[in-house]
């Protein structure tokens, strides 16, 4: 190119919209329709009948488990629930005002130089990574809230799921039946999404051949930002917002007059209602009865109606958390990291996937900058 070649228009739509960055046999999405498959099950009947243990085994082994390769599986999580205490020191360190995602972040990659197989990046020891990261991840978030709390963690319970384990590990409680229920069902709902940014982020670093912590940790970078997991936390700051449920629609109107984006609306994929808000819809609104609070659920319903009149925007699996982890007494600053909790499975699946046919991902830029021009002598340069 010479210097008074013009540089090359850009092509791309940006942000790789429409763009097909690899190939996986995890999770398909139809956004025209709203349906959401793991490995060929629809969300549905995964969010109706599996646990998040045995959707952990479908993503990381492509099939439901037998009762035996569930029980193993159980068996695994149970011996791997208790973290390396470094990670409370870490936490202690970083203090109450720390954010809980970059203090998750950090204790993941703190994990990663821990980890007893840590230089072994084959297959087997990935899985048995992904195994440990997966069990250990609800303990780090619970630990570290009540170490903000000035309280201790509490030690993984060896005869509760990874749902119930949690809620325990983070009121100190053994929660009923119902509220496990609806926590696992929500582990189940955000397990996976396909070529989501933080999973794009987790094959990006999987990609280079760097080791599966690496990769997740990048992945918790992703999820954090506004725009993808933190969206749920955003939720909650506008339901706080607003006056009441009478006044909800005028005060949403006025958000989106001033071009306010409306956390919990909208997705790159889907032209429809998401169909996991649709499920975590019902199940905020029966938590918020259980619990004698709907106020929640009320308000984010009229937001939802008053966005979908507005702007035409249907809610996403976002929407409907903030209501139902309020219901289930997790804190507000808690819901991305649960969120990361979940997806853990999705993104250590991924990870797997990459390895096992990987090429470097490696894009082009459309470059936008000036075309080659002479060199200019620091003494003869002269401010723009
Ligand atoms: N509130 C108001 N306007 C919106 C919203 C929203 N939530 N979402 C999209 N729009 C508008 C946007 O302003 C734009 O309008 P216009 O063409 O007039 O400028 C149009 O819709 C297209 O938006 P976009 O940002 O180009 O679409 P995108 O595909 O890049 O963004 C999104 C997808 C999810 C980032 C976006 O819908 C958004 O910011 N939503 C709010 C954040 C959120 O809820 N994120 C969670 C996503 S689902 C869970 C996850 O995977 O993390």
């Amino acid at each position: 190119m010479t210097p008074d070649e013009p540089a090359p228009a850009a092509t791309s739509r940006g942000g790789l919209e429409g763009i097909v960055a690899g190939s996986s046999a995890l999770c398909h999405i139809d956004g025209r329709t709203g349906r959401l498959l793991y490995c060929g099950y629809d969300i549905a009947d995964l969010a109706a009948h599996s646990s998040f243990e045995e959707t952990a085994h479908l993503l990381w082994h492509g099939e439901l488990p037998t009762a035996a390769e569930l029980a193993a599986l159980a068996e695994e999580l149970r011996r791997h629930a208790e973290p390396n205490p470094a990670v409370w020191d870490l936490a202690r360190a970083a203090g109450p005002q720390a954010s809980p995602m970059a203090v998750l972040r950090t204790q993941v990659s703190l994990l990663g130089v821990l980890d007893p197989e840590a230089g072994d990046g084959s297959d087997a020891a990935n899985r048995r990574k992904a195994a440990r990261l997966v069990a250990q991840c609800g303990a780090l978030v619970a630990g570290t809230e009540r170490i903000r709390r000035g309280l201790e963690p509490v030690a993984p319970r060896p005869d509760l799921g990874l749902a119930a384990g949690f809620l325990h590990m983070l009121h100190g409680t053994v929660p009923d039946a119902e509220d496990a229920r609806t926590f696992d069902v929500a582990l189940v709902l955000h397990a996976e999404h396909g070529m989501n940014a933080s999973t794009f982020a987790a094959r990006v670093t999987a990609a280079t051949l760097s080791d599966m912590h690496s990769a997740v940790t990048s992945a918790i970078g992703a999820l954090k930002g506004p725009l993808h997991g933190g969206a749920n936390e955003g939720v909650m700051d506008l339901l706080r917002e607003l006056p009441d449920v009478e006044h909800a629609p005028a005060a949403v109107r006025a958000m989106l007059a001033q071009k306010r984006r409306i956390m919990g609306f909208g997705h790159r994929v889907y032209r429809t209602e998401d169909p996991r808000a649709t499920i975590l819809r019902e199940h905020a609104r029966r938590s918020g009865e259980r619990h004698g609070d709907t106020r929640w659920y009320a308000l984010t319903r009229a937001v939802e109606q008053a966005v979908l009149l507005e702007k035409g925007l249907y809610p996403n699996v976002d929407l409907y958390s903030g209501a139902a982890y309020t219901a289930l007494g997790i804190p507000q600053r808690l819901f991305t990291p649960v969120f990361a909790m979940s997806r853990m499975a999705g993104w250590t699946a991924n990870v797997l996937e990459q390895h096992r046919d990987n090429r470097l991902i490696r894009p082009d830029a459309d470059y936008v900058g000036p075309a080659l021009r002479d060199y200019v002598p620091l003494e003869s340069r002269s401010a723009a």
